[in-house]
């Protein structure tokens, strides 16, 4: 199978892909990715040189880019992710997540090919008790989550009125290897190494649901290769953490790891004015996709995290090579505000 996957050079999709070339010798990927802020080929720099690989870097709003390419299906990572980023400036959120999508929705239409569009629980809003199944309204709180929920819509869409091939994903926050330092887990244990305040949002009782990157890349996978067409698949991991917890757990984990006494790092923590439409909770039910399509998540929460902090310390070049670039300028106007409220 040919693959053309969008977006692969950020987190989750630099680990789709190299999560894909290990576990399907059979597949050719072709990656498309535009070399946004967050996106970063160091994430690939191992597989590069590999046979089934190729690399384009291109916008998914510019639709010439891929004429000639050919592949069988799409596996639509490419987003604008980041939800304080949405709240300062929505415009490019629109643009990538809804003008970007049905874009490619076009192309799968043209071309009556698979498209697998990787969306967010996000989309559902927040919720107080028990979790959203793929049959919950709508009820998008930021920017980055409206823009999500409107490509979802379009896709929707595709497949009601061109009956497109087309399914979406639905997961719960991911963490692991090459997530971009501006998302909470590498910001706590990065911060931590650097001895640099932890700012928590509120009074840090915010609830999400925390899936290891490789398992996502997993349900992913088999939703392409056993899902109907059609359908939207829940991913969670059930592993749900008040934010204070996790940060209070991270700081466990590195002090263990860098054999200092606990205590010392959890100074840093410093409780922060709120994010605007802060979700309060996110919680999903995945029943559908574990016993449709036979996946469940593997990694538990404190086996991933001890992975995840144990890369963030054996990776530092990756991560310092960001914080001197043009990120460091958004982390400091980003927070100088929160650090002083
Ligand atoms: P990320 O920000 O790390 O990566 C996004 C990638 O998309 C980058 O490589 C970037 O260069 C690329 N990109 C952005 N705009 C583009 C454009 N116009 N054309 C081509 N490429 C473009 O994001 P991520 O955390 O890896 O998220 C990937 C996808 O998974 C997103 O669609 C996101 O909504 C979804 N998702 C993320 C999570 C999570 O916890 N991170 C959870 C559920 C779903
Ligand atoms: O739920 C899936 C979503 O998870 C994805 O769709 C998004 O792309 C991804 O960014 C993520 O969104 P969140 O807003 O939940 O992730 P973030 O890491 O930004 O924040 C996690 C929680 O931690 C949230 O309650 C806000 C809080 N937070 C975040 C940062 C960056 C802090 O308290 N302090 C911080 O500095």
């Amino acid at each position: 199978m040919r693959l053309l996957v969008t977006g692969g050079a950020g987190f989750i999709g630099a680990n789709y892909i190299r999560y894909v070339l290990s576990a399907h010798p059979e597949h050719h990927i072709i990656n498309l990715d535009k070399i946004t802020y967050s996106g970063n080929l160091e994430n690939l720099k191992d597989i590069e040189e590999h046979p089934n690989y190729t690399f384009i870097r291109a916008d998914i709003c510019d639709r010439k880019s891929l004429e000639g390419v050919e592949f069988d299906a799409i596996v639509n990572f490419a987003a604008e992710s980041h939800v304080d980023r949405s709240i300062l400036d929505a415009s490019p959120f629109l643009q990538t997540n809804i003008i970007g999508t049905h874009n490619l929705l076009e192309i799968a239409r043209q071309r009556d090919c698979i498209f697998l569009h990787v969306s967010t629980d996000e989309v559902y809003g927040s919720i107080e008790k028990g979790s959203f199944n793929e049959k919950s309204p709508l009820m998008p709180n930021s920017p980055y989550a409206a823009s999500k929920a409107s490509s979802d819509m379009l896709v929707r869409a595709y497949v009601e009125t061109h009956n497109i091939r087309a399914m979406i994903t639905r997961c719960s926050n991911n963490y692991g290897p090459y997530q971009f330092p501006e998302k909470l887990i590498p910001l706590v244990i990065i911060n931590a190494l650097n001895k640099k305040l932890i700012p928590v949002y509120g009074d840090g009782m915010n609830v999400r649901e925390w899936i290891y990157v490789e398992d996502h890349c997993k349900a992913i996978n088999t939703v392409l290769h056993k899902g109907t067409h059609g359908e939207i698949y829940n991913i969670g991991s059930g592993d749900e953490q008040a934010n204070i917890d996790l940060v209070k757990l991270l700081l466990v984990k590195i002090a263990e790891r860098l054999g200092l006494k606990e205590n010392g790092l959890a100074r840093l923590i410093n409780f922060v004015k709120d994010r605007q439409g802060h979700d309060r909770r996110y919680a999903i039910d995945s029943s559908k996709i574990e016993q449709q399509l036979g996946w469940k998540s593997e990694v538990r929460f404190d086996e991933g995290i001890s992975r995840t902090v144990d890369w963030y310390i054996s990776n530092k070049q990756w991560w310092q090579r960001i914080m001197s670039g043009e990120y460091i300028q958004y982390y400091n106007v980003q927070y100088a505000e929160r650090l002083n409220k």
